[in-house]
């Protein structure tokens, strides 16, 4: 048994007293989302009444943590640093993201194996030492194994990964943070957060016909955009939702990540307790039911949530369309009755080349079952797919047991490929076969992102989100302005075929089954267990701390780039074959903002270095400044840092000498995690100022020895003419943070108070 009984007993023992001493405190009903979070303060006294949501920065203890094999690396590399002789709450590792998807499942993880073999080893041996459960590669993607394994109504977990939010499909608040975070919770520290903001989305009506979850969130991503949610929890509620099949709602949560937000809940309700028993885990249903009422939101609060929440959202789940969104952006939202016309307006290319079902957004087994019953179609009425065609199943349970009842076979008689359990082309581990990278093409998956270049690396690809059954249809017709509701297709015999609605089972008839999860328990004692890593691996390496603050101004410091437009952390620090160095820093921070675009030429990967006035890639460039000891900012427009919780985007940098990121505006994990690694994280007090931004500037803090909350510090841009401009920027650093800032890293930090 891989979950935490005990954990959970312990948690729902006080969860009530917690929630009722809260309500009295603040004076009125709870939402689910401040529940969970008041009953998971932690143990310090901390003024709830005076918590204000987006400001106050308030103390948490989760009650778990989830890492992917691409941030453990770091994560337990941090961990390994902080002196401690076990992880503090259950905590778990997921070899998910280092499999390279090219030829098939059983081929592609046999290779990988190989290739990162190292790694992996590393991983299980330090999991083996530290107490954490360890999921080996191929057992599956680390949300749909959290959402069918450890997620439970009203817990918190952490996880480094952004998809993390996917267990709220379970009722829990689960935030995906970077590695850092993951190091505190580990090492029983607070884990911070600032209060959030509440959105609440009532769903009324019902979905039917090709109407499924996944629109949910496709549209509620076209209405709040990808900004839209940063720092809130968005909370589902209404009949709708409790009509939602649960790991429909994880789903949903799943993709609130492309929404910015903290996470994303449901209430428990029978759908939950339907999923908990068909996982095996009747006893976690049994202790939920027992706290009912404290595991979903007060009965006022949903009958008047303007008065509750910052913002209401109202769908009717009876009236929503299937939903397509993209290319290039998960919120550009587009019913399929309007999506024909979007394609050639806009010259987006209308044949599809591949369409990707599965990923940790969409893999259960009603999404399988609800594909399948499209993908048969093809065969009963001799229609040959059109487009490629891959499935990558979220889990090993999943696999077997849709394997066991036929539709693995349904979807190779369509020309489907089944990949590994793993990310796979969802991350960029896809070695996609073309014949000519440099065309313009469409590809359509079920998956959660479309930034470019996420999928295959080509910025010429445009890739479009939608439900599995959606991208099955298209699959089929290998055109993107085919409406399966409305058109027919023309068959092998020449005649016009119509596709039935899909058709999902929610639980196996048979239940689930498997013969390996691949799952290892720790040693229970693993004291004696060696950790080693070889110093000439490409792979890993055992970190230097970060130098403390010299309590100086900082002065001097020369533009490293002014980024223009998006950049996220995928342009800070990309995937794809860079995922391989996530646990060596030195050799992962070559790709530094490589795929950020210089505002000054508009192109990626070219800069200015001012010693020499020629232009080179980033990181070369960062590294001749930091070789003559010239420390370097980078500036930036809005949301700097979306996307992904990887707290190398913040590490890289850091560990190659830039001391300031001054941007527009943060995305919330990327902001905590320069915080964490001693970053100075500044946003412009006037947005303007960016514009004053040149690329020869040299630029100084000239009060930083003054760095306290709430207090502004002053920039002088010293321009090559010789003129100056003096600017004001803003920051979010509370005493603690300053703390961190000032140690050079928060670990620095947990390491002094460790040897106290
Ligand atoms: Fe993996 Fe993609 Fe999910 S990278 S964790 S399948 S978002």
């Amino acid at each position: 048994m891989a979950f935490d009984i005990d954990m959970i007993k312990a948690v729902y023992s006080s969860m009530g007293e917690k929630i009722d001493a809260a309500r009295k405190v603040v004076g009125k009903p709870l939402t689910l989302s401040e529940k969970i979070l008041y009953s998971h303060l932690h143990a310090e006294e901390q003024p709830l009444e005076n918590f204000v949501r987006a400001k106050s920065y308030v103390n948490f203890a989760p009650d778990r943590v989830a890492m992917q094999d691409a941030t453990a690396q770091m994560a337990l590399l941090q961990f390994m640093q902080a002196g401690k002789k076990q992880a503090a709450v259950p905590s778990t590792v997921h070899c998910d993201h280092l499999i390279l998807a090219k030829e098939g499942a059983k081929e592609d993880l046999q290779n990988s194996i190989s290739a990162s073999g190292e790694v992996f080893n590393f991983l299980e041996s330090v999991s083996n030492k530290y107490g954490i459960g360890f999921w080996k590669p191929g057992a599956g993607i680390i949300h749909q194994v959290v959402l069918e394994n450890y997620a439970f109504p009203g817990g918190m977990m952490i996880g480094t990964d952004s998809h993390t939010v996917n267990a709220g499909g379970l009722g829990m608040v689960a935030v995906g943070v970077g590695g850092a975070d993951a190091v505190d919770v580990m090492a029983g520290m607070p884990w911070e957060l600032k209060f959030p903001k509440l959105i609440g989305v009532k769903l009324t009506g019902q979905l039917s016909g090709w109407a499924s979850a996944k629109d949910v969130i496709l549209k509620v991503a076209g209405i709040l955009t990808v900004k839209g949610g940063t720092g809130a929890i968005v909370e589902y509620f209404g009949e709708g939702a409790k009509s939602l099949s649960c790991t429909g709602k994880g789903t949903i949560c799943n993709m609130g990540a492309e929404i910015g937000a903290t996470t994303s809940t449901f209430g428990y309700d029978e759908k939950m307790e339907e999923y908990l028993r068909g996982t095996g885990r009747d006893e976690v249903a049994d202790l939920a039911n027992g706290i009912k009422e404290h595991l979903t939101g007060d009965e006022e609060v949903y009958a008047n949530p303007e008065k509750y929440f910052d913002q209401v959202i109202e769908i009717n789940l009876s009236e929503l369309e299937p939903h397509i969104n993209g290319p290039f952006t998960p919120d550009r939202a587009t019913p399929l009755s309007k999506f024909a016309e979007e394609v050639k307006k806009n010259d987006w290319p209308a044949t599809l080349e591949v369409g990707l079902i599965g990923s940790c957004t969409n893999s259960s087994y009603e999404d399988i079952t609800r594909s399948a019953s499209i993908a048969k179609q093809a065969t009963d009425k001799n229609l040959k797919a059109k487009a490629e065609f891959t499935i990558t199943p979220g889990s090993e349970m999943v696999r077997y047991t849709v394997d066991r009842d036929g539709y693995l076979e349904t979807f190779d008689k369509m020309g489907g490929v089944v990949l590994a359990n793993a990310c796979g082309p969802c991350i960029g581990q896809w070695a996609r076969h073309t014949n000519d990278p440099t065309r313009k093409n469409s590809i359509i998956t079920s998956f959660n992102r479309n930034f470019a270049k996420r999928n295959d690396g080509n910025p010429n690809t445009h890739a479009f989100v939608a439900s599995p059954e959606i991208v099955t249809a298209f699959a089929i017709a290998g055109d993107l302005t085919f409406n399966p509701m409305t058109d027919t297709l023309t068959n092998e015999n020449g005649e016009q075929v119509k596709l039935d609605e899909p058709q999902g089972i929610q639980f196996p008839p048979k239940g689930f089954d498997v013969e390996d999860s691949g799952y290892k328990a720790p040693a229970a004692d693993g004291s004696s267990i060696d950790i080693e890593v070889a110093p000439d691996s490409k792979r890993l390496q055992l970190l230097e701390p970060f130098k403390p603050w010299d309590g100086k101004n900082l002065t001097g410091m020369k533009l490293l780039i002014k980024a223009k437009g998006k950049c996220t952390t995928d342009h800070i620090s990309m995937a794809g074959p860079w995922l391989r160095f996530r646990g060596h820093l030195d050799n992962i921070a070559d790709n530094t903002l490589t795929g950020a675009i210089n505002f000054f030429n508009d192109q990626a990967d070219s800069v200015k270095n001012q010693l020499t006035g020629e232009y080179g890639p980033v990181p070369a460039t960062q590294r001749a400044y930091k070789a003559e000891s010239i420390p370097t900012i980078v500036v930036g427009d809005h949301n700097y840092g979306e996307g992904s919780s990887r707290e190398h985007a913040a590490m890289q940098p850091r560990h190659l000498g830039v001391k300031v990121i001054l941007v527009k505006s943060f995305a919330r994990i990327h902001e905590t995690n320069l915080k964490k690694q001693g970053m100075l994280g500044l946003t412009f007090a006037n947005e303007n100022d960016y514009d004053k931004i040149l690329e020869d500037d040299t630029i100084d803090i000239i009060d930083l020895d003054q760095f306290a909350p709430d207090k502004p510090l002053t920039l002088v841009l010293k321009h090559a003419d010789g003129t100056e401009d003096t600017i004001i920027a803003n920051h979010t650093y509370n005493e603690q943070q300053i703390g961190w800032f000032k140690a050079g890293s928060a670990l620095n930090l947990i390491k002094e108070k460790e040897k106290q």
